[in-house]
Formats: structure tokens, sequence, C-alpha cells
């Protein structure tokens, strides 16, 4: 088993500029590569969702899809995949959001959640916060019941929590 006292944030990496200017990036490309830094991230993620015991996962593409799947298998759930447009076959619901520069749009297929079912939504990074209300927003149409979100990196200073009406965990905060 790995430490547990480690920094992760020694191991996320910030470039300055990307993909815009004036945008800091926090890239967890380099927590992904260190394997005892990424099952710790993990396993605090897990930590902080399990009370809620949900039966579902849902990833946003796609570095949400990453930060979910480990969860959705330590804990036991399935896993829905909430995608950007032309990705799922089938029947898909979707919903617009506005980003910062531009549009957005999210889909996940209709048939995703069975009534009844505890969904706990997931991202790498909550900042604005317009994609996890988006997903929220569009679970909601099918009728799901979102017990919570967790994002792996809150930027605080966005304060993007305020969008979100659900129990929300976040496992490494910046700009308190
Ligand atoms: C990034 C990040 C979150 C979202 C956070 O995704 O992975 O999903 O932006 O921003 P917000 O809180 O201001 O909405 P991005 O759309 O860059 O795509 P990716 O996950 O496919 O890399
Ligand atoms: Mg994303």
């Amino acid at each position: 088993t790995p430490p547990t006292n480690i920094d992760l944030k020694k191991y996320i990496r910030t470039i300055p500029n990307y993909p815009h200017e004036g945008i800091l990036f926090y890239d967890i490309s380099t927590l992904l590569r260190n394997a005892d830094a990424w099952q710790i991230a993990s396993a605090r993620m897990a930590h902080g969702i399990a009370a809620w015991q949900p039966d579902l996962i849902a990833g946003i593409e796609s570095r949400g899809f990453v930060s979910a799947s480990p969860l959705a298998t330590a804990l036991g759930c399935g896993m829905i995949m909430i995608r950007k447009p032309g990705k799922l076959p089938g029947k898909t619901i979707s919903i617009d959001y506005d980003l910062e520069y531009g549009q957005n749009c999210i889909h996940i297929q209709e048939d995703a959640i069975k009534p009844g079912q505890r969904v706990v939504i997931i991202d790498d990074l909550l900042a604005t916060g317009g994609t996890l209300q988006a997903a929220i927003k569009l679970l909601r149409k099918t009728g799901a019941n979102i017990i919570g979100a967790a994002a792996l990196i809150e930027l605080k200073n966005l304060k993007g929590r305020e969008k979100i009406d659900v129990p929300l965990f976040s496992a490494i905060t910046y700009n308190e």
C-alpha cells in the first residue's frame, strides 16, 4: 500500500496561458503518471463519496472518465458516460451550455439510468462549475436521483460550488 501522507499538489503541474491566453491549466497527467499518487488520489475520491452509497458513477468526457472509472471499480458501482456530441449510439438526451469561450453540448443515452438508481457525477476539475451544472441538469431530464458530485480538483476562487445544488466533495483545493 502506498504512503497516505503524500502531498498530491506536488504531482499536479500548472501550465500558464493554456488553452487560452490568461488561463492557468491544471494538468493532471503528471499525477496520473505516478502510480502511488494516482492510487492515493483515487482512494481519497472513493472515501469522499462512499457514504452516499451510489449505484452508478457518471463520468464527464474526457478527463472525468479517467477520474470516475477507478471509483466505480472501487465502490462496486456501474459507470455511465456523459459524452460530447456524436459519440453515443442509440437515442440520446442532450443539453447545451455556455463556456467562458463559446458553447458546449453533452449527451447521455436515454436508457442510461434506471428509475430509483442513485447517481454520483464525477469530473476531474471544478472551475466555473458550468460543466458540472449542465451534467446535473442533463441527468435530471431522465428523472435521475443525483445524490452527489465530486471533483478531483476544486478551484475555490471561481466559486463553481455555488452553482451546484447537490452535496459536493473535492479531494484537492486551490485558491482558498
Ligand atoms: C475541463 C475539465 C472540466 C471542465 C471544468 O474539461 O476537465 O470538465 O473543463 O470547467 P468548468 O467548471 O468551468 O465548466 P474540458 O472541457 O476542457 O475537456 P476535457 O475534459 O475533455 O479535457
Ligand atoms: Mg472535462
